[in-house]
């Protein structure tokens, strides 16, 4: 049984009768135990009043759409187009927001203020609630709830530097014509959780995983980028996985620099002929990749380049729209 104990600053020690880890204080304590406010259906709640039921459709048959947003110096990344994405997963699962998109930009932008979080992380989510508990859901009361929290790097700050390492997964992003592909929905993040643990069992940081086709597609919860050896950019074509927005806005400074970036199909023989990679994403930022299996790449000035602009850019007060 393992148990933890509050240590207040020196952290938290979790204890079992073999052996205790430490970890820093705000990354060991578990998300349903923390303290603060959370947005919940239109209200400001205590965080430990955040509760639903266990009988809810969100949870049995991931009826559930999410974002996930940064803030940089007091101010949320990109917040416009995350909550249009938000709306548009919605949709895309036939989910109908009781809220418009100026409310829930109004209540992310106010819990950030009540959490008083200036570099951090934001959650919206929507999903069905218990109103039926069958495949159908037409009846149930769509739920939404922000919750937000200080936060720094997803890699390891180190391993950031050095490059991180991918495995490939042996699961695959699934056909488009079986799932929503191009948005939130939780469901698609099942494969996700599955080829991240197998990566992490194999001593790798991340997943590379393949499309329907066997194409390269995507890494467990941001996109992929390779340098040539004639300095242009390639990346998959996302036809069958989130084009993700930091995706976008790397391609965009990646064309102001002059770099050529090239969006195709790319098969996964054609990784050992690549000088560098990079993951993009909200959470990932800019995140070199040192290895794929057994394919080495180097942390090129490039990669370093495009992570400088991007730092910049997000903490420009005016990038926020
Ligand atoms: C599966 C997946 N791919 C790509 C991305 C990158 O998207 P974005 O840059 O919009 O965060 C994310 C993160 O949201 C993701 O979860």
């Amino acid at each position: 049984m393992v148990s933890y104990i509050d240590l207040s600053f020196f952290g938290i020690y979790f204890l079992n009768k073999k052996k205790s880890i430490y970890l820093p204080l705000m990354e060991s304590i578990p998300y349903d135990k923390r303290s603060g406010k959370i947005w919940f259906n239109g209200k400001t709640v205590d965080w430990k009043d955040a509760n639903i039921h266990i009988l809810n459709h969100g949870l049995h048959y991931a009826s559930c759409v999410f974002e996930g947003e940064r803030v940089y110096d007091g101010e949320i990344f990109k917040l416009e187009e995350h909550t249009k994405r938000l709306f548009y997963s919605a949709k895309r699962m036939g989910i109908k927001v009781p809220y418009s998109q100026k409310e829930i930009n109004d209540a992310c932008k106010k819990i950030i203020d009540i959490q008083k979080v200036q570099n951090g992380y934001v959650r919206p989510l929507m999903w069905r609630g218990s109103e039926m508990m069958a495949i159908s859901a037409q009846k149930n009361k769509i739920h939404v709830a922000i919750a937000t929290w200080e936060w720094g790097s997803y890699f390891d700050p180190q391993l950031k530097l050095k490059g991180i390492k991918l495995n490939i997964s042996s699961w695959r992003r699934p056909a488009p014509n079986t799932i929503p592909w191009d948005t939130k929905a939780a469901g698609l993040y099942m494969i996700c959780t599955l080829s991240k643990h197998e990566a992490e069992a194999q001593g790798f940081t991340d997943s590379l995983m393949l499309d329907h086709e066997g194409n390269v597609a995507e890494a467990t919860g941001a996109n992929i980028f390779f340098k040539s050896k004639n300095e242009e950019l390639h990346t998959p074509i996302p036809d069958s996985f989130l084009d993700g927005i930091t995706r976008r806005e790397v391609i965009k400074i990646a064309k102001s620099k002059g770099i050529k970036v090239i969006e195709r199909k790319i098969n996964p023989d054609e990784i050992k002929d690549f000088i560098g990679c990079f993951l993009t994403g909200t959470a990932a930022e800019v995140t070199p990749v040192s290895q794929i299996n057994e394919n080495k790449f180097q942390v090129c000035k490039i990669i370093t380049d495009l992570n400088e602009s991007y730092q910049s850019l997000v903490r420009k007060k005016d990038s926020a729209a």
